[in-house]
This record gives C-alpha cells, sequence and structure tokens, in this order.
C-alpha cells in the first residue's frame, strides 16, 4: 500500500472485529466523555465506530449514535458510509460529542475536509474528541493500512485549523506500542490526563484532542479538559469520488 491509498469495506470489515477488545484508549476516551457530559442527557456520535465497543462503556444520560464503512448489523442508531467518499452527516441531525478513535490514522488527505465537516455536526457548545497515534514513540510505531502519517505536532496544527485544541494528552505512557495491560497501570493512567512534553514524546503511545469548535469563543463550558487556544485557517481539498 502506498501512502494515499484507502482500505475499503472488505478489509474494514474483517479487520475492525478486533476492535470488540476494550482497548485502555476506548476506557479512557469513555471516563471522559462521562466525566464531561456530567449526567446531563446527551447525543455522542463515533467516527469510525467499528463493532460500537465504546458505546458499552458509555453512561445511560449519553444516547449513542455510530458511523462506519463496514457495519456488522443494521440498527436506527448507525450509519454505514465511507466518509472519504462522502460528506458526513447523520440525518441533518447535531451532536454534544463527535468522537474519532484511531480513524485519522486512515483519512489520507481527506483530515481538513473531514475537520471543517465536524464542525457542522457539532452543537455550538459541542466537543470532538479525537485521537491519534505518536508516530515519535521509541518504538517507531508503523502500519501498512495507515496513510496519514504526521507528527503529533502536525497533527494539533491541523486541528487547530478548525479548532480550538482545548486539551491533549497521551491516552497512556508506555515503553511498548500495544495496548496497556498491566492493570496496575491502567489504574494509575486511566485518570491521569497530563501532557509532559518530552516524557510524552517518547513514551505517549497514542493521543486524546479535545477540541471545540473555533467559532465557539464563548464558550465557557470548558470543564477540566479547557487550556489551549490558537487561531483559524483555510482547508484543503480532499479525495475525489
Ligand atoms: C482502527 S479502527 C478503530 C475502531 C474504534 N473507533 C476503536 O477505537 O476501537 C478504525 C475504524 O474506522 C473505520 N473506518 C476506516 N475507514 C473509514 C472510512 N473511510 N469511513 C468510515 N469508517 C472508516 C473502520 O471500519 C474501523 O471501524
Amino acid at each position: 500500500m502506498t501512502s494515499k491509498e484507502y482500505c475499503g469495506r472488505e478489509y474494514w470489515i474483517k479487520e475492525n472485529l478486533r476492535y470488540t477488545h476494550r482497548y485502555f484508549r476506548t476506557l479512557k476516551l469513555a471516563k471522559i466523555v462521562n466525566v464531561m457530559s456530567r449526567g446531563k442527557p446527551c447525543d455522542l456520535l463515533d467516527l469510525g465506530c467499528g463493532p460500537e465497543t465504546l458505546s458499552s462503556l458509555l453512561n445511560q444520560n449519553v444516547s449513542y449514535f455510530g458511523i462506519d464503512i463496514a457495519l456488522h448489523r443494521a440498527q436506527k442508531h448507525l450509519m454505514e458510509m465511507d466518509i472519504t467518499r462522502n460528506p458526513i452527516h447523520f440525518h441533518g441531525n447535531t451532536f454534544d460529542f463527535v468522537v474519532a478513535a484511531g480513524l485519522f490514522e486512515y483519512m489520507g488527505n481527506c483530515s481538513h475536509e473531514k475537520y471543517a465537516e465536524i464542525l457542522t455536526l457539532l452543537k455550538p457548545n459541542g466537543k470532538f474528541i479525537v485521537t491519534y497515534m505518536n508516530m515519535d514513540h521509541c518504538t517507531k510505531p508503523s502500519f501498512p493500512s495507515w496513510n496519514n502519517i504526521v507528527t503529533i505536532d502536525e497533527f494539533k496544527e491541523g486541528l487547530s485549523q478548525h479548532y480550538h485544541v482545548l486539551d491533549f494528552f497521551p491516552s497512556y505512557y508506555s515503553a511498548k506500542e500495544g495496548d496497556l495491560e498491566s492493570e496496575l497501570m491502567r489504574k494509575l493512567q486511566l485518570n491521569f490526563n497530563l501532557n509532559i512534553p518530552l516524557i510524552g514524546k517518547r513514551y505517549g503511545v497514542n493521543y486524546i484532542f479535545i477540541c471545540s469548535p473555533k467559532d465557539a469563543v464563548g464558550n465557557t463550558s470548558l470543564g477540566r479538559y479547557g487550556r489551549n487556544f490558537k487561531n483559524a485557517q483555510a482547508c484543503s481539498p480532499c479525495r475525489p469520488n
């Protein structure tokens, strides 16, 4: 696979079954959403939802919706769509949270167009929560299907063209690339949401970014996840149909 080739449904229908496992990243994302939603009814759209593993970890106040290129079952709250070929939408609905975990590594040169589309899916105080692999991790991670490989700084810079990056931190620190397996480390790191600059670069396995739309300047509901703000720029073209 060359750097900008995309995997299709036939690849993902098998591959995304690996994500029925409750990876630490998924536990951490669920915890963040559960804390941020503060028990209030809210809607969440999981982009690249795969087998909906996140859904089983969310509190009952969070109504779950998902989009994926390869769904395993047809359900009202799910929509099958290749988002590199179609503008992202969900029957005209908007959401309090849009989550994209382990997706943007596969977005080729579509990232900016997708960031712009996700803006239209967010309610005024909505949050975009996105993960991205730390390509600078000491194990030098690589995967043949990744077609969007940038550093964490470049990824954050791209996001910052469309969003306020309120907070970002490694989902976990580890000298190994795989999932966090030690029960002790899982317990210790579940509530540890800090970016330690040099250590994060080397040992942060993948990062979580919590973002709000650029135009939500008056947004005061940043909760415990609000810190960093930057300026807006234009977006670039994506994949032709
Ligand atoms: C690495 S898996 C992550 C699954 C899940 N979000 C998680 O974190 O456990 C990437 C997911 O994105 C979906 N995906 C990949 N390319 C896509 C595309 N072009 N449009 C929609 N979904 C896509 C895959 O089917 C898969 O479920």
